[in-house]
C-alpha cells in the first residue's frame, strides 16, 4: 500500500456511507398510522398488557409509552420468529404491517410518568 493515509480516509468515507444507509433503512412509523384503530385492536392485548399498556400479568412488560420504532421492531421480530415467546409469537403471527403500525401508534401515544422511590 503506497499511501496508508489515503487508505484510512477512504475507510472513514465508507463508514459515513454505511451510517447513512443504516439510518435510511431504520424502521419509521407508517405515515398513515392510526392510533384509534390500534386502540380497537389492542382488545387482543389487554389481558396481558392492558388497554393502557400497563402490564396485567407479571410475565408481560409494560408497553405504554414505548417508542413506535421499538414497538414496531419487536412486533415484527415476534412475527418473523426472530424474537420468541410462547404468547407473543402466536399473537403477532396474523398481524399485518398496518396492524403493527396502528398498535404501535396507540401504545406509543400513552403518556407515562414515573416516580422515583422516596429514599433515593
Ligand atoms: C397472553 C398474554 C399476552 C397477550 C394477549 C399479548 N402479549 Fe405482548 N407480551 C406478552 C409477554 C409474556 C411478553 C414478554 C415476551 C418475552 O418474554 O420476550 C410480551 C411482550 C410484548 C412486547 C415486547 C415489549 C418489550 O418491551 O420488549 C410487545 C411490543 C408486545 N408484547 C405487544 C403486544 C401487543 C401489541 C399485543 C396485542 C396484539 C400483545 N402484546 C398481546 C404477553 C402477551
Amino acid at each position: 500500500l503506497a499511501n496508508p493515509r489515503a487508505d484510512r480516509s477512504s475507510l472513514r468515507h465508507l463508514g459515513a456511507t454505511l451510517v447513512v444507509a443504516l439510518l435510511a433503512s431504520a424502521p419509521t412509523p407508517a405515515p398513515g398510522a392510526d392510533a384509534a384503530a390500534g386502540k380497537a385492536l389492542a382488545k387482543k392485548c389487554q389481558t396481558c398488557h392492558g388497554i393502557d399498556g400497563v402490564a396485567r400479568i407479571p410475565e408481560a412488560p409494560t408497553i405504554a409509552g414505548e417508542s413506535t420504532i421499538y414497538l414496531i421492531k419487536q412486533l415484527k421480530a415476534f412475527r418473523a420468529g426472530e424474537r420468541k415467546s410462547p404468547q407473543m409469537s402466536i399473537i403477532a403471527e396474523p398481524l399485518s404491517d398496518d396492524d403493527i403500525a396502528n398498535l404501535a401508534a396507540w401504545y406509543a401515544s400513552i403518556k407515562v410518568s414515573v416516580e422515583l422511590p422516596a429514599d433515593q
